[in-house]
């Protein structure tokens, strides 16, 4: 049996602290039933993967979040393999740039 958070305070308390503005790509990995999704889509975070191995935490998690669940990419894959699309770098017609120290 495996455990899920009704509300995921610490992790938004993580994300608060971090900083991160709703611009930003961000992945929910091995997400599970977790309600994280429906707190990013309210912060007006628009490019948002939720990811786990299984099927079964993500269906009830995308069923949760009814319409506004056509926003969000649900991935069934393992972390293990799985290579991010980097759709907001792809829309904007861009390459990853390597990060070079002090620029
Ligand atoms: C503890 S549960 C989910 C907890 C959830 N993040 C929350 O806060 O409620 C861990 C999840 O990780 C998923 N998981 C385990 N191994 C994985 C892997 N290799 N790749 C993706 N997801 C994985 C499981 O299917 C499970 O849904």
């Amino acid at each position: 049996m495996s455990w899920f958070q009704e509300f995921p305070g610490y992790l938004l308390a993580i994300l608060d602290e971090l900083g991160l503005d709703a611009a930003r790509s961000i992945a929910d990995v091995g997400a599970g039933e977790s309600r994280l999704v429906d707190e990013l889509v309210a912060r007006g975070f628009d490019d948002i993967t939720v990811l786990d191995i299984s099927t079964v935490g993500l269906d009830l998690a995308r069923a949760q979040l009814g319409d506004r669940a056509s926003a969000v990419s649900w991935t069934v894959h393992d972390i293990l393999t799985w290579r991010p699309a980097r759709r907001r770098l792809a829309r904007r017609g861009g390459v990853p740039l390597p990060h070079h120290r002090g620029s």
